[in-house]
């Protein structure tokens, strides 16, 4: 800024950010070429009572707000991260993927890490590329190190040996600048600064930006070469920038699920042949949890079956320690999923197992929450904040650490060749795409099937085999978003009493993957159609056959292997939900009678 203290401001904006979700905060300025810090795990209202967040003097500054991926959300792993010397301060919003290899080649050039997170490595390589290069300036030295970056970033980096300027550059997490006659304001949201100014420059990906308070340049990664694009006026009132724009969370994490998806693809190694090497031994294995992330686990029992040969058991929490209390016992190892991290059926199910000697493992999305401190080995599956209460990006975040984990026990226990284990690591590396596909070609779609059948009084969703997974969360989110009665069974069962509730009209949804199943769920969807129903399927592009035997059906991308299906094929049916709810004039967000987190038994 020209005028004024920076740290009010950057406190200000991380107020206006908070409802992303966060476990710590800190700010970071420069003042007559001295770098101030100060920073700790909490919330900012507390963390500001203990610091003066105010209390930092400097025109120019950075502050974040940490959502925990690599390191417990501690004072220590807090950003902004400093390098060996304590003149260059970094914050970062994304997952840097080869980070270990990176920190083991800086330690080896003699650099000392204090945190366990991957954005300190940043610091440290700027440091490097500066000690290596001493007339790179500040940016020189910033766009040699994002070069080496893999995965998504978003960064800003501040030094007294440059007290003047902020260096930022951007690959696939958000970044966004903010101009005013006083100043320029880079953010991972627009919100963050929408009260200061509504003109806005949206940094595309692979692109570097310099700011001071006389102005900025904006220049591509690879080649440096200057990038000129004009400030545009966002016309969002701040309620909707909360929401990037669109009208419902719900909505804003569906479309998230190609990044999220992107990220979960980058998980450390270590943790997963960790989780894989416990499952591989243990005994009996129970996949333990509630709601959408029962479905996830009632999905990853088919993958850990048809891909390592390894039963495991997927249980519902709330039933677990009456069903197996007796039985789980020190060979038994438990894999609690749950996004928050929090629930309180998991957690207890968690305790009884932990009292008779089983081994604990937990898939989560909150680093820090009780699962990851009653954990023998946790692993984050990096999806982001989840606002809405529907778990929607959590939940095919979850099937993609699940499906990581299936494969890599495949190959442990040598179940599958490697072509198909190639195979199945391309397809599911396709995955982001294929998702985005979907939501960008079908949304419309499904809205016009929710506005045909908003006076439906009941749906049944089925599927064979692990599209039953898939079949049990539509009906699931179906039933807590837009209030819908819904019945979910694998498509077999219908024979053996469901079918006698059909009548003419009634909405039968199809989960149809061209699998080993597609011959018998056509006579699945002919007996049902044979008693009027109305067939809606969600089927592969082309499937000639379903598409003749449905009133209505919704196409996915081919190509995608059954163990992978629930992934894509749930997206429809996510969308499904949420478009009902607006046709019956429900908030998707704040469904009633339900919490984001269940904390009572
Ligand atoms: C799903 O949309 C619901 N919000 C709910 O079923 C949820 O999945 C369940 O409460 C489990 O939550 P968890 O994953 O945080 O443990």
């Amino acid at each position: 800024m020209k005028e004024g203290a920076a740290s009010p401001v950057i406190h200000d904006s991380l107020k206006r950010l908070e409802y992303r979700g966060y476990d710590s905060v800190g700010i970071a300025t420069l003042h007559n070429g001295e770098l101030q810090l100060k920073k700790d795990q909490g919330k900012i209202d507390d963390v500001h009572k203990l610091l003066n967040l105010d209390d930092l003097k400097g025109n120019i500054g950075i502050g974040h707000t940490r959502w925990a991926t690599h390191g417990a959300p501690l004072k220590i792993n807090a950003h902004p991260h400093l390098d060996c010397t304590g003149k260059i301060a970094v914050i970062h919003n994304g997952i840097i993927e080869n980070f270990s290899e990176l920190k083991l080649e800086l330690e080896n050039n003699g650099h000392t890490f204090v945190s366990k997170t991957d954005t300190e490595i940043i610091a440290h390589l700027i440091e490097d590329n500066i000690t290596k290069n001493p007339k790179y300036c500040l940016a020189d030295a910033v766009n040699e190190t994002v070069k080496r970056l893999e995965g998504s970033y978003a960064i800003a980096v501040i030094s007294t040996l440059e007290p003047t300027k902020i260096v930022c550059a951007r690959n696939e997490s958000p970044l966004v600048l903010g101009v005013n006659q006083n100043g320029y304001y880079l953010a991972s949201d627009i919100p963050a600064f929408l009260p200061i100014t509504n003109r806005a420059i949206i940094i595309n990906d692979g692109e570097i930006i310099i700011i001071s308070s006389e102005g900025y340049e904006i220049r591509k990664i690879n080649d440096y070469s200057i990038v000129s694009r004009e400030p545009k006026t966002i016309d969002w009132t701040p309620e909707m920038a909360v929401k990037k724009g669109y009208p419902h969370f719900m909505i804003k994490e569906i479309n998230e699920q190609p990044s999220t998806l992107r990220n979960t693809l980058r998980m450390q190694d270590h943790y997963l042949d960790l989780i894989s090497t416990f499952l591989d031994r243990a005994k009996d294995v129970f996949l333990v949890a509630c709601g959408t992330s029962y479905h996830a686990c009632f999905a990853a029992s088919y993958m850990f079956s048809k891909l390592a040969f390894l039963p495991t058991y997927p249980v519902y929490a709330s039933e677990f320690v009456e069903q197996h209390g007796k039985s789980v016992n020190i060979d038994s190892t438990i894999l609690a999923v749950s996004q928050s991290g929090e629930t309180a059926d998991t957690l207890s199910s968690v305790t009884c197992a932990q009292q008779r000697a089983a081994t604990i493992l937990g898939l989560t999305n909150v680093i820090g929450s009780t699962l990851t401190r009653v954990s023998r080995v946790y692993i984050g599956q990096q999806s982001g904040p989840e606002i809405g209460v529907a778990a929607t990006k959590t939940f095919t975040s979850e099937l993609s650490v699940l499906a990581q984990l299936a494969l890599r026990l495949s190959k442990k226990r040598g179940k599958v060749s490697q072509d198909e284990m190639d195979f199945l690591s391309e397809k599911l590396e396709k995955i982001p795409d294929i998702v985005e596909t979907i939501i960008c070609n079908q949304a419309k779609k499904v809205k016009q099937i929710a506005k045909k059948y908003k006076n439906a009084k009941v749906f049944f969703f089925l599927g064979r085999g692990i599209s039953a997974a898939t079949a049990y969360e539509g009906r699931l989110k179906l039933m807590e978003i837009a209030y819908v009665p819904s019945i979910a069974f694998p498509a077999g069962e219908s024979k053996h009493g469901p079918i006698s509730l059909i009548e003419p009209g009634f909405p039968v949804v199809f989960i149809c993957p061209k699998d080993g199943s597609h011959k018998t769920l056509i006579s699945n969807i002919m007996e049902m159609k044979a008693r009027g129903a109305s067939i809606i399927s969600i089927i592969e592009e082309d499937d000639e056959i379903i598409k003749k035997l449905s009133d209505d059906f919704v196409e996915v991308p081919k190509g995608i292997p059954e163990i992978l299906s629930p992934i894509p094929f749930v997206v429809p049916l996510q969308l499904l939900a949420y478009y009902m709810a607006l046709e019956k004039g429900l908030n998707p967000d704040t469904p009633r009678n339900l919490a984001k987190c269940v904390t009572v038994k």
